[in-house]
Parts: C-alpha cells; structure tokens; sequence
C-alpha cells in the first residue's frame, strides 16, 4: 500500500515537473493552424491561452494571421501601435503589446508580415534581438495563423516547437486539415502533431475522426498523430462571441471551456516538442531564417 502510494506521489510530480521544468529563456511556441477556415484557432488559441494564464503561465498570443487578425476583437482589445512603428523606431516593442486578462499579452503582427519580410538586414537584426528577448520572457507563445498553406503559415509551422492542427467533424475541414499533415510530413517539419477536433456533437465523435485521420497517417505517413482533445459544438462560444469576451471566463462551466480548459492542461503536460526533438535556436531566429531564405529565392 506504501508503495502505491509512494508511486504515485513520483507520477505526479514528473507530471508536475514536466509542466515547470523549462528554464527561464526557453519558451514553447506552439502554432496553431487547420486546412479550412473558420474551425475555430482564434477562439481555441485564446481560451487554451487564457486557461494556461489562470494555471499560473506567462502566456503571448502572436496574431499572425494575414488577412482577418482579430484576436483583439474577440478579447475587446484595441490596438494602438503596430510592428511596423517599433521598426521604424517610433514605439517600443512593449508599447505594441496589448494586455488581456490574467497577464495573457498579445503581440498584433499579422498586417505587417509583408513589410517585415522586406526589411533591410539592420532593421531585421533589431526586430529579431527584440523580438527573441520577447520570446524569451513569455512560458508559451501561441501563435495563430491564417487558415490553409501559404508560404507564412509554412513559415510558422516549421519554425515553431509545436504544431496544433484543428478540424471539425466536416468532411471538406478534415480533408483540407490531411492536406497540411501531408506537407508538414513530406518536408519533415514535426515528428510529432496534435490534432483537436472542434465542433462535436460527442466527445465519441471527435475520437471517431480523430482516429480515422491517425489511422491514415499511419499507412500512409510517418508523423505521428496525436489527438489533444476534442471540444463540443456549443452555442456559449458564438454568444461569447458577440460579447468580445472569451467563454472560459464567461461561461466556465460550459462543455466548451470544461473541453477546452482540459486540453490546456493536456498541452502543458505533453511537450510534444520533447518527443521530436527540441529545435535550435529560438522560435524567432528560425522564423526570420525561413522568411530571409525565402526572399532570397525569389
Ligand atoms: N466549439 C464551438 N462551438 C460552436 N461554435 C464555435 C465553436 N468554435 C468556434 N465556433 C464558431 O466558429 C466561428 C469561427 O471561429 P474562429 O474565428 O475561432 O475560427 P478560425 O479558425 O480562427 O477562423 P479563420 O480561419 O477565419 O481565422 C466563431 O465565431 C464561433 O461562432
Ligand atoms: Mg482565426
């Protein structure tokens, strides 16, 4: 009976320590992304971020998507100041950043993706030593993309720790989201990929898609899907919505932010990173490598 006991205590401090044990200077970007718009990124990325803030993380969301950047709509955030203004040394990185609840920061930067992209190599160093101290200050960047592949979102989704694709029980999400794991496979971009499937009408559901998706990488692919958790089709997300406030703090007792809150946890307690091998560099290095790479080629 001591002995149980005894090793139990030992499983749940390495879970303990596997959620703290990342030194100060070492933060997991995870990038969040789906083949199909309007699965859901933004308000997951938000409210996983928010849940991870309330369990005590120092949590950024990075809104890098393109076109339709609103996670500040749906936090009832107003931005200011852009990128663009810290390039031309107008603003400080730490007047951009807008400051949501429970010290959840949000970095706006999709807009200004083509402008960064074509600065001169003096304005780059300083936008990345600005950029990776930053990244280094924060426990999890989150990073929320633009539906689809476009060179960016490929750009985010290498350069990141962790990839989350997320699709919904749809036939056209979850073949648009296979589309993505099969680029992400073919140019070795993670070992290791989770996948939430939004919008269920039973958690049975979403293990049912999630496990034909699996079943088909593992014939077909060699990444190695695995499923974060799935999160129910409810109505309190859209009202939470319409009040630009997320519904882990409107409606915590909701099956969505119930759903949501346990994959949060689920994230912090598998750092998939670990399982395909941590990457070189910081998230921001890597990021600007791939973009300057790219630039070159043209
Ligand atoms: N679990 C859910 N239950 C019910 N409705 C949901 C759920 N998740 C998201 N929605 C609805 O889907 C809409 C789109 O969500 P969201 O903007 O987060 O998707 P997205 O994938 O970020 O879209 P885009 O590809 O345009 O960036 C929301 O406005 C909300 O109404
Ligand atoms: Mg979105």
């Amino acid at each position: 009976m001591a002995d149980q006991a005894e090793r139990l205590r030992a499983i749940v401090q390495g879970q303990r320590d596997m959620g703290s044990s990342r030194p100060k200077g070492a933060s997991r970007t995870i990038v969040v992304a789906s083949g199909k718009g309007g699965v859901g990124k933004t308000n997951l990325v938000i409210n996983m971020a928010l849940t991870m803030g309330q369990l005590g993380r120092k949590t950024m969301i990075l809104d890098a998507d393109l076109g339709m950047a609103n996670v500040d709509i749906l936090l009832d955030l107003k931005p200011v100041y852009t990128l663009i203004d810290v390039m031309s040394g107008k603003k400080e990185l730490q007047e951009v950043i807008l400051r949501g609840p429970y010290n959840l920061e949000v970095l706006p930067g999709g807009s200004c993706i083509p402008e960064i992209i074509n600065m001169d190599t003096r304005q780059r160093e300083q936008l990345i030593s600005r950029l990776s101290y930053l990244e280094n200050e924060v426990d999890i960047l989150f990073i929320d993309c633009s539906a689809g592949i476009s060179r960016n979102v490929l750009s985010f989704i290498a350069a990141a720790d962790d990839l989350v694709l997320i699709t919904t029980p749809e036939p056209t999400a979850i073949t648009d989201v296979y589309s993505v794991i099969k680029i992400v496979d073919k140019y070795c971009m993670h070992a290791s990929v989770g996948l939430i499937v939004n919008m269920v009408g039973s958690m049975r559901e979403g293990e049912q898609i999630f496990d034909r998706i699996a079943r088909v990488c593992h014939n077909f692919l060699n990444l190695k899907l695995t499923h974060v958790g799935s999160v129910d089709f409810d109505q309190h997300v859209q009202k939470a919505v319409i009040n630009c406030s997320p519904y882990v703090l409107q409606y915590p007792r909701s099956r969505a932010a119930q759903a949501t809150q346990q994959i949060a946890r689920h994230l912090l307690g598998v750092d998939t990173a670990k399982l395909s091998g941590r990457k070189e560099n910081g998230f921001v290095r890597r990021l600007f490598q791939r973009w300057v790479g790219e630039t070159a080629e043209r």
